[in-house]
């Protein structure tokens, strides 16, 4: 049998030739390509370009790129005592250039700061530059290993959620392609299916970047889903119908009041879905939880080219030259129009700032 795009990984370490492997989601679903990332500006290009997306499945790129990263600086400074110094300026400046392909997904920075942590408690500990990358490296797999798992446990408490034969809408992808197994959004489908579920799902389109179409809708259907495409602007209809009994979202970051960024758009299916009754689930990693940003107010959005806009995907230009464009990767739903946040360590629900808090400190 042939292989499709869930018989690939999203994001793996090639230590063979010391570099990252993934699948090149731009070329999705025509073709399933993987490619290999090596330097430091390859592995930001992957991110800004969304060859590699979706928070979780950027972390563990950050946290192997670093890894990747620190052994070509122990291979240029060499391993001698008292090295150290030199290795931890590269390290760091290496750091903040990966931080800087995307700002919105915490995840990012979540992933690195991990890293960091590790490198400087090896050093404290006393290892040796070796020692170190041993440890990075061990930390980057933990990272991967962990998403795993997390993906899972989301998957369970979101399933808990709805019933056989339920209608499920989801925006975007957050999907197996968004992380390393699962998804995070699309985890309680893939668990449903293993057990018989039957559920029909919508995925929107997800403009400019189709990431529902090319993406969400690819990996679904390859697995079997009874899942339907619709346009961005069709939610409102399928809810209206009464096709749709749960949306499942995932997201870039959820700040402590509970208002949550995620790809553009997904604040208007939470409308759509405050107005026609439908819970609306946004599944979240505890590492996409930032107590430290109180409110949506204080997320940064990314701002990405016009040309994703008027050009990409179509034969020719379909907007006047010239013409103001407003182009924003996310964008933040209100906490009120939130139903509950699925977590890897159970469901929050409002009051959201006490219950992140809770869930965060690992009270349930
Ligand atoms: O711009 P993208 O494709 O990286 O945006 C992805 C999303 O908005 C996802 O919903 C989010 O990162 C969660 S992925 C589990």
């Amino acid at each position: 049998m042939s292989k499709n795009v869930l018989d690939y990984e999203t994001v793996a370490l090639d230590q063979s030739d010391n570099s990252i492997v993934i699948i090149d989601q731009t070329r999705l679903p025509g073709r399933i390509e993987t490619i290999k990332l090596h330097t430091a500006q390859e592995i930001w290009d992957a991110i800004y370009l969304l060859k590699v997306r979706g928070a979780p499945a950027i972390g563990v790129t950050a946290a192997f790129g670093t890894y990747v990263l620190a052994k070509q600086i122990v291979e240029e400074y060499g391993e001698e005592e008292g090295s150290f110094e030199a290795f931890y300026k590269r390290f760091r400046q290496q750091k903040d250039y990966l931080n800087s392909a995307r700002p919105t997904a915490v995840n990012l920075s979540w992933a690195l700061n991990r890293m960091d942590g590790v490198c400087q408690q090896a050093h404290k500990d006393g290892k040796s530059l070796g020692q170190i990358l041993e440890a990075l490296g061990e930390e980057a797999r933990r990272i991967k290993e962990e998403d795993i798992q997390v993906c899972r446990s989301i998957g369970e408490y979101g399933l808990s959620l709805v019933k056989p034969g339920d209608g499920i809408l989801t925006h975007c992808n957050a999907g197996q392609l968004a992380t390393c197994k699962y998804g995070t959004a699309t985890a309680p489908i893939y668990l449903g299916q293993e057990r018989g579920y039957h559920f029909r799902v919508f995925a929107d389109e997800t403009r400019p970047l189709l990431q529902g179409a090319r993406l969400t809708a690819c990996e679904l259907h390859s697995a079997g889903v009874d899942v339907t495409l619709i346009c961005d602007n069709m939610s409102a209809m399928v809810m209206k119908k009464g096709w749709v009994n749960a949306v499942f979202v995932g997201c870039d970051r959820v700040a402590a009041n509970g208002d949550t960024a995620n790809k553009i758009g997904t604040s208007v299916v939470a409308a759509v879905a405050k107005r026609y009754g439908v819970p609306f689930y946004v599944c979240a990693p505890t590492s996409t939880i930032d107590l430290a940003t109180p409110t949506g107010d204080e997320i940064c959005i990314e701002q990405r080219p016009s040309e994703e806009v008027t050009e990409m995907w179509y034969r020719e230009r379909m907007a006047p030259e010239g013409v103001k464009v407003f182009n924003p990767a996310f964008d933040v739903t209100d906490h009120e129009l939130i139903t509950a946040i699925v977590t890897e360590h159970g469901i929050a629900r409002a009051p959201f700032r006490e219950s992140l808090e809770n869930i965060k400190r690992g009270i349930r």
